[in-house]
């Protein structure tokens, strides 16, 4: 298929090199040259070892922890690749942080996630491709086109392949019921939802209510992220008093800040399932996490990207989505 830029480049940030070799891994394409540091005042330097004029460029970054960082060093290397004249930037962004700073819900707060969006822009990316944002409505932030995929079908054929016998998925809170409904449909299993409501502006959570029937069930625990791990923890036990057989737990993001290790390792989830988008540090790995990559999934948008073909066609039931 023919492209309308001349070469693909694929650069990455500090954040998730791991992910950015893999996705180049599927692509067939060498990493691209660039060197991005810091100095001993903290300032962020970059620079592109390599001609970019015209060319099709994505720049890989996880705005995961350091988030400011990450963050820093994507506008860096956006400013850096636009004054090399790359023909055209896409900031491949497997996590978006800040996203539940997406809405003015009591007085006095910011709208974090838009001015992140307007940032990225500023700096001049002219495309985002980003996967499961916190809210689908931060795709409308940006007023340049947004690639939102999907890794839920990545955890629930991980799931399928395990062939629970009974299972339900429970939604950790109403927020998230589409997304745990998308899950609960692809495992082909009931929905049950838990309300959450938040005691303050902390990471501080209280579990309210159960809807839907648990008791007997292999319970398939499923949210967006896991932060500090209170709210699935939180949710694990309420399905867990509910008398269920067995407890899974699955996200897209796997932040596991803070508490969140030792709460899980206290926690009645035998197995966490979580993707690559953020990296899992040596001291978060425990025995009973289990990580999917997004590797192909971002490398097979990109190709289609850069090719002009359909990215929604990736995800109709029934096509084969991904090269060998
Ligand atoms: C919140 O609305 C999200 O869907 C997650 O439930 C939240 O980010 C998890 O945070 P934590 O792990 O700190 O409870």
């Amino acid at each position: 298929m023919p492209g309308f830029y001349n070469e693909i480049n694929v650069f990455t940030g500090n954040s998730n090199p791991k992910l950015a070799k893999d996705v180049c891994e599927y692509i067939n394409l060498p990493l691209g040259r660039a060197e991005i540091f810091e100095f001993s005042n903290e300032n962020i330097f970059c620079k592109i070892n390599e001609s970019v004029r015209e060319n099709d460029v994505f720049v890989i970054q996880s705005l995961s922890t350091p988030v400011n960082r990450s963050i820093m060093e994507l506008l860096i290397m956006i400013d850096a690749l636009k004054r090399a004249s790359a023909g055209r930037i896409t900031a491949v962004l497997p996590y978006f942080a800040y996203g539940r700073t997406d809405k003015k819900d009591q007085p006095r707060v910011p709208i974090t996630s838009r001015l992140l969006a307007d940032m990225i822009t500023v700096a001049g990316a002219n495309r985002v491709l980003t996967v499961d944002l916190h809210a689908g409505q931060i795709e409308g932030f940006f007023n340049i086109p947004v690639d939102h995929l999907t890794a839920v079908h990545i955890l629930a054929d991980y799931f399928v392949a395990k062939q629970l016998t009974n299972p339900v998925v429970v939604s950790t809170d109403l927020g998230n019921a589409k997304r745990a409904r998308n899950f609960a449909e692809l495992l082909n299993c009931p929905l049950a939802l838990i309300e959450k409501r938040r005691t303050g502006n902390d990471d501080r959570t209280s579990v309210l209510n159960l809807i839907g029937t648990v008791k007997g069930h292999q319970a398939v625990l499923i949210d967006d992220e896991i932060d500090t791990g209170g709210s699935m923890v939180q949710a694990a036990q309420r399905v867990a008093d509910e008398g269920v057989t067995e407890i899974y737990a699955a996200c897209i993001h796997g932040i596991l800040s803070g508490p969140a290790i030792e709460r899980l390792k206290k926690s009645p989830i035998q197995e966490l399932v979580i993707t690559d988008s953020v990296p899992l540090t040596q001291a978060k790995q425990i025995p009973n996490i289990k990580v999917l990559t997004v590797a192909r999934l971002l490398g097979e948008c990109i190709m289609r990207v850069h090719a002009g073909a359909s990215v929604g066609a990736l995800f109709h039931p029934g096509s084969s989505n991904f090269s060998s």
